[in-house]
Order: C-alpha cells, then structure tokens, then sequence
C-alpha cells in the first residue's frame, strides 16, 4: 500500500521530464504526424474553362475552370499535393430530375478527368458522386410520384454517373449520397465493366445531417429547393446508425471509409477506427468548418496555423488517416517551412 501510494506520487511528478524539449514532445505522439500523404483537397470545377470565380461563404476558396486549375494546382503539387476530391459546379447546363448533367459529356468534371491525368499522371483523383448539383430539387436522390425518395432508382442512376467518372479517368469514387446500397451498387457496377481493381470507393460512411455544410451548398449551387436531408443523412445524435454504417459499407466493399463533418463527430471517428482498424480513415473538415476557423482566426482569436495544426494533430490521434481539407494549400507551404523549435 505505502509501495503503491510513493509510485502514484512519483508519477505525478515525472510527466515534465518527458516532454521537456521538441525532440521528446514529438515522441509522445508520433502516430500524430502531419505529412502532405494525410490531406486530400476538394475542388469546385466549373464550365467556363478559364474562369477563377471566388466564394463568398469561404473566403480563400475558389471555383476553377479546367485551364485556371492548372495553373492553381502546379505549385501545390511541388509542395507535395497526393489528392484532390473534384466537385462539378453547374450553372449553364440545364438541372433535372434525372440529373442528367453529372455525367454528361459536358459536365466539367468528366471534361477535366482526362485533362488533369494527363498533366499530373501521379495526382490521385478522386471524385464526389451525387446527384444534388444537378437535380433541379437539388436532392440527392431520384424521387417518386409521391415525393417520397425512389432508393432503387437512385443507387442505379448513382452506380451509372460513378461508372462514367470511372471511365474518364476517376481513381477514386466517393458516393456522398447516403442512400442504402450505393456502395454495393458501385462495387458490382464497376466490377461488371472490368474496373472492379482500378478503381476505389471512398464511403461517405458516417455523413451526419449538418448545418456545417452551409457553405459549401453556395459554393456547389446545391441547396435543397424544398425540405432537408434529415430521411437520408444520419441524425446527429445516432452513433448507432454510424456504426451500422460502417459494417454496412464494409460489408459492400468499401475500400475506405469517411466522417464528416468531424469536429464535433470525433467520438464516431475514434468508434469507427477501433471497429475497422484495417480500413484507411478518412475525414472531412467540410466547408462550415473551414469557414469558422478562418473567421475566428481572422478576427484573432487564434494564429491560424498554431490553431490549425493543434486541430489536425487532434483528428489524426482520434483516428484519422487521411484529412479533406480546403486548408490543404496552407498547410502543405507550411510543411515545406523549417520546423521551428519551440
Ligand atoms: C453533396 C455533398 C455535400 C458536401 C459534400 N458532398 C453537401 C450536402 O450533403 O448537403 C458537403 C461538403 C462541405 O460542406 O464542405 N451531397
């Protein structure tokens, strides 16, 4: 007893002598590193091939035309840029009901695919599905007479957009729909046309209905013309439900897995990685995220790179492996800086 009562004393006291210069801090949480393989960037692709068209709910970030693309990409991939996530933003193609301009032969995205291969061979692309930026109701599904969502027709209309992405050059396919099935829908479709091992599918596992995605339905043009998403995207307070998802996805097969937003859904992403810890983990710090950091350093209240840093070192101890960021240009320049020596 009087043995035990010393160490616990003892172990109060030694916790400074291991963290008492940067070398030794590092230590203590190596698994944490932040190197330019933990970030994938999302991009708005628009139609007006060299348009820059900024966004005013995310100031910093823009909707690129193919050619200003390139010129923006170049030195972020010398800074070690991996991955991008493209999102097609429309405005001259008309919107249907069918959403019949996400893989049109000209929705941007399918028109940027073959391009952006053949400038970057070593970028790995990764592209949104949905159906939201080209349904004229803006939902992500294919609705029913009686308004009520159609999950067959969708996932077979979502199957048919990712198989077209696929063709153009996607290597990634990420379904942010959330409808029951997608994931298996894709897998079989993308196996049925003989790119069952060329091409990956990144779930949108755990995709919580938001407000943090105000932002980026205006960078999107995508907000819902009537009603929400709350029938197909997970109620923020079911961690059941995500859980569900993440054995129904991997089930499916999944190749990778997703939570977002993650901010206030870290709790999901540490249960999500201790269950499928051989699944790669990916989060989005989505654009209502983005925005509040970048106001309240703005307004400083914080640096926004020791914020910043202090934020992505925390997602990566609660799980995550790969992080989507608007943030990822800034923080790959940083990368590129001397470590300073606090
Ligand atoms: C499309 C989609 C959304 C986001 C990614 N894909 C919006 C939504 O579901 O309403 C949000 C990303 C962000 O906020 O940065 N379904």
């Amino acid at each position: 007893m009087t043995e035990q009562k010393r160490f616990s004393v003892r172990n109060d006291h030694i916790l400074h002598s291991g963290i008492f210069n940067s070398t030794l801090r590092d230590w203590q949480g190596l698994k944490c590193e932040i190197t330019p393989k933990n970030f994938m960037y999302p991009i708005f692709i628009i139609e007006d091939e060299d348009a820059v068209q900024p966004i005013d709910s995310m100031p910093g970030i823009s909707r690129f035309g193919i050619n200003a693309l390139k010129a923006h990409l170049e030195p972020i991939i010398n800074n070690g840029l991996q991955s991008v996530l493209l999102f097609g933003v429309v405005s001259d193609l008309p919107k249907n009901d069918g959403a019949t301009n996400a893989d049109s032969s000209q929705n941007p995205v399918i028109k940027a695919l073959p391009k952006l291969k053949s400038w970057f061979p070593n970028l790995t692309i990764a592209c949104d599905v949905c159906l939201c930026p080209y349904t004229s109701h803006g939902h992500c599904g294919v609705f029913r007479n009686d308004g009520t969502v159609d999950n067959t027709a969708s996932i077979e209309r979502i199957s048919e957009i990712a198989l077209n992405y696929a063709k153009a050059g996607a290597d990634i396919i990420a379904p942010s729909d959330m409808m029951d099935g997608r994931i298996g829908a894709i897998k079989t479709k993308l196996i049925n046309n003989g790119l069952g091992n060329k091409v990956a599918v990144l779930s949108y596992t755990a995709k919580f209905a938001s407000n943090f995605y105000g932002p980026f339905r205006d960078a999107a043009k995508s907000k819902p013309a009537f009603g929400d998403r709350k029938c197909y995207q997970l109620p923020s307070t079911s961690s059941g439900l995500a859980l569900r998802a993440a054995d129904r996805d991997v089930a499916e097969g999944a190749d990778m897995l997703m939570v977002k937003p993650v901010m206030i859904y870290m709790d999901i992403l540490k249960e999500i990685k201790q269950r499928h810890p051989e699944y790669p983990m990916f989060v989005y710090q989505v654009s209502g995220e983005y925005s509040m950091i970048y106001q309240a350093a703005s307004k400083g209240l914080f640096d926004l790179k020791l914020g910043l840093m202090e934020i992505l070192g925390s997602l990566r101890r609660a799980g995550a492996d790969v992080i989507i960021s608007y943030y990822t240009p800034q923080i790959l320049n940083w990368l590129q800086q001397p470590k300073s020596k606090l």
